[in-house]
């Protein structure tokens, strides 16, 4: 049963492309809730969902394969509109009479489409605009009922609509920017051809989650790995808002944190939000098993599995709890291209990785549909202070990771000063908001200097920041000299040990964003 009874709905079946989350995050900007099934999701599952629309997702199948996917056939006779996007398109031609046939050229990237007929799905689309195809199939035949409305150089067939069952299909794909008046088009379909209104908020979202939690957990009780990073925080307020005192936290300070972090997660979650909260001083148990690793892998693995081991002790503790929250967001789940449906293939996340079927814990994963800036927009609605909402992403090996060679207190120390003057400069300048991330890294070398009149041999701390749109991809920040000058003058004289400042102007690829 769906949790939403009053909004209107779009539905959004998935046949395993790398795009359909997009596509359901585009109608949520036009404020039309949207949730993705899997392509075979029992045809009552879809009515009691009751959507004023459906969209059938792209997907790497060809129709003619053995296992091609295919929906229940009963969603075109539901009296909605229903809207075919490549595979999804090809799906409708072949399974509503057309033919689907190997394109003699296949079509990957930018094409010009020509519009033939802009009245409904492609209204206000210049006549020539550019769009993203990625298919190796094109449309042969249309099925009965069908008018070309658009077409490309390759594709005489580009987009076509059977306008008295309101279908629509298209070759390309509206979701992705590369798209020009991809957005129009989802449009188009969601308020002119669905006639949805832009009535879902965020605020919303949150009644609906805080009464499936409810649902879900009933008196039960929740456990929450809480890191102090904006997912699991807003995971931890959004189950505090639902269940209450139902829910406890458990922190564990790895002493891998930036500057005064732990004391920040203490504050805010204890005192402020009064959450009940499991401190974990674990800090002298991650140096110990760190001493002396320098490999980056062999020191990701020692911290992970000293968190789960942590974690477990911890959770005895609480021996009546019977769910585990986690901040897992959409691209943490890996998109099913198995055809089982996109649940079916999780990465766990890397934070927690491996914790629920060890601890048979039953999950809750309520940011599961969503995007990291629809996150912050959600901590906002749910009072989390912006300094959370905003915080930049931190990995769970944290300053370990940055701290190059071995990890021991003395470099520690000097890169968490150092980062803390990254930190402050990025955001005395406005800058934070705009960077994906800014640290700073301590390197295992040492370089000769002059301060005062005596020769320096210390170390040296590269400064990081990047800017991207989801970590996948990066380019080196191009921040102003002079923020740069500040930042480097001030770790050189506030930060004992350290004697040269470089900034990284490495994009990603071919580097990583971090340095291990
Ligand atoms: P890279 O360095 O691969 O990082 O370009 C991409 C994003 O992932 C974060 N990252 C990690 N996060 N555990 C995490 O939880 C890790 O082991 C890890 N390694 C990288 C990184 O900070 C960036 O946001």
């Amino acid at each position: 049963m769906s949790k939403i009874t009053n909004e209107d709905k779009i539905l959004i079946l998935d046949f395993g492309s790398q795009y359909t989350q997009l596509i359901a995050r585009r109608v949520r900007e036009g404020k039309v809730y949207s949730e993705i099934f899997p392509f075979n999701a029992p045809i009552e599952k879809i009515k009691a969902f009751a959507p004023k629309g459906i969209i059938l997702s792209g997907g790497p199948a060809s129709v003619y394969d053995a296992e091609a996917p295919v929906c229940d056939l009963e969603i075109f006779k539901l009296g909605v509109p229903v809207f075919g996007i490549c595979y999804g398109m090809q799906l409708m031609a072949h399974v509503l009479g057309g033919r689907v046939a190997k394109a003699a050229k296949r079509e990957y990237g930018r094409a010009e489409l020509t519009v033939d007929d802009n009245t409904d799905l492609l209204w206000g689309i210049a006549g020539q605009s550019k769009v993203w195809m990625s298919h190796g199939d094109r449309i042969e035949k249309m099925p009965e009922g069908f008018l070309g409305i658009g077409h490309t150089e390759n594709s005489p067939v580009a987009a076509m609509a059977d306008k008295s069952h309101k279908f629509f299909c298209l070759q390309f794909h509206p979701e992705v920017v590369h798209t020009e008046e991809g957005s129009r088009i989802l449009q188009n379909f969601v308020f002119e051809i669905c006639r949805c209104n832009p009535t879902w908020e965020m605020a919303s979202f949150i009644e609906w989650q805080i009464a499936d939690i409810r649902a879900r957990v009933g008196g039960k009780k929740v456990i929450c790995a809480l890191s102090g990073g904006v997912d699991s925080s807003v995971v931890a307020l959004l189950i505090h808002k639902a269940l209450g005192e139902s829910l406890t936290c458990i922190f564990v300070d790895n002493g891998l944190l930036r500057k005064d972090e732990a004391e920040k997660v203490r504050k805010t979650f204890r005192d402020h939000f009064h959450i009940n909260l499991d401190f974990v001083d674990a800090r002298a148990r991650f140096i110990d098993a760190l001493a002396g690793v320098t490999e980056p892998e062999k020191k990701r693995k020692i911290i992970g599995h000293e968190f789960i081991a942590i974690f477990e002790e911890e959770a005895k503790k609480f021996t009546d709890a019977e769910f585990l929250a986690q901040g897992t967001l959409y691209p943490d789940v890996i998109e099913s291209v198995s055809f089982k449906g996109p649940s079916a293939v999780i990465k766990s996340h890397h934070n927690v990785g491996g914790l629920p079927e060890k601890m048979k814990l039953k999950l809750i994963e309520p940011l599961r549909e969503l995007f990291k800036d629809e996150v912050r927009v959600l901590g906002h609605e749910l009072g989390l202070p912006e300094e959370i909402c905003w915080r930049h992403p931190f990995p769970g090996p944290g300053l370990a990771i940055r701290c190059i060679g071995e990890v021991n207190e003395e470099n520690l120390e000097m890169l968490r000063e150092a980062d803390a003057i990254v930190l402050e400069e990025i955001k005395a300048a406005d800058l934070y908001k705009t960077i994906w991330q800014a640290f700073a890294v301590i390197l295992p070398v040492q370089s000769v200097g002059v301060m005062g009149d005596e020769r320096t041999y210390d170390k040296v701390i590269a400064v990081r920041a990047v800017t991207s749109l989801d970590g996948m991809t990066a380019d080196w920040a191009h921040i102003p000299y002079d923020v740069l000058g500040k930042i480097s003058g001030r770790i050189i004289n506030e930060v004992r040990g350290i004697n040269r400042v470089v900034y990284d102007i490495t994009s990603k690829p071919p580097g990583t964003i971090e340095w291990e």
